[in-house]
């Protein structure tokens, strides 16, 4: 496949890839490139699968709990990247095992009662597994970052066989997604000098409690509005 010989040059080139790497990558070119069209389907079971929830919602209670879905499959420097930070041997296989979001998925919603509600109802299906779960919504992190990461396993079915591969999902809500893009992009500049970025850490933290606040008392809005709608049926 040449754009993934391409990508591989690249990345040499601009010494993101060791000679080692790129052999590796002209050695397996094939199995890399099936293996990353394996995520992208894993991805679009699982965005089905949110995509069948969303429906379901909308006809049974009238609302739509999903507000964006995004999707990615991390890109082979970023995987580059991963196997160097994290010593893993240079196999597929050893890829596979040891790097949990080659699949990414990213669903927003707008209440946090609704990312539990969704998580709870893809971990019933009884065709996905769930490997980890980390919960920074109930534990932010130490800098403010909220969201509910879960890493499942969900089959694909090809011509001859299925074939299990890992999804890492990212449940949010708008103002924790809006947040961590900021932070994103605070912790990636460039040229700020260090008593600044100290500042905008800071600042970032309390807008994360902010942030959080926020969240909840939209979601006693809506609550209080379901409450007084049925006691009031018109
Ligand atoms: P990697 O960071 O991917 O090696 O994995 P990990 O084992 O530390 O996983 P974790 O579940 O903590 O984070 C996985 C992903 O969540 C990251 O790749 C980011 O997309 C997102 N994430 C985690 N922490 C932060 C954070 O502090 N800020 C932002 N903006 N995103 C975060
Ligand atoms: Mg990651």
């Amino acid at each position: 496949n040449a754009q993934l010989q391409q990508a591989a040059e690249n990345l040499v080139r601009n010494r993101l890839m060791s000679d080692e790497f790129l052999d590796f990558v002209q050695e397996n070119t094939k199995p890399l490139d099936t293996m990353m069209a394996y995520y992208k389907c894993a991805i679009m079971e699982v965005e089905t699968k949110f995509k069948v929830l969303n429906e379901q919602f909308s006809l049974e209670y009238d609302r739509n709990p999903i507000e964006s879905i995004k999707t990615r499959v991390k890109s082979l420097d970023g995987i580059v990247r991963k196997v160097r930070r994290k010593n893993i041997p240079l196999t597929l296989s050893a890829i596979e095992q040891n790097i949990n979001d080659i699949a990414g998925i990213r669903v927003v919603c707008s209440f946090p009662e609704d990312i539990y509600l969704l998580a709870d109802c893809l971990l019933q299906q009884d065709d996905i597994r769930l490997i980890e779960q980390k919960d920074y919504i109930k534990h932010p992190k130490e800098n403010g970052y909220r969201s509910l990461h879960l890493i499942v396993a969900v089959p694909i079915f090809l011509q001859n066989e299925k074939r299990e591969m890992k999804v890492e999902v990212q449940l949010r809500t708008i103002a924790m997604d809006f947040w961590a893009s900021l932070e994103h992009k605070v912790r990636y500049k460039k040229n700020v000098p260090a008593d600044e970025t100290e500042r905008l850490a800071q600042e970032l933290s309390e807008c994360a409690q902010i942030s959080a606040d926020l969240d909840q008392r939209m979601q006693n809005i809506r609550t209080r509005l379901a409450d007084a709608e049925l006691q009031h049926p018109q």
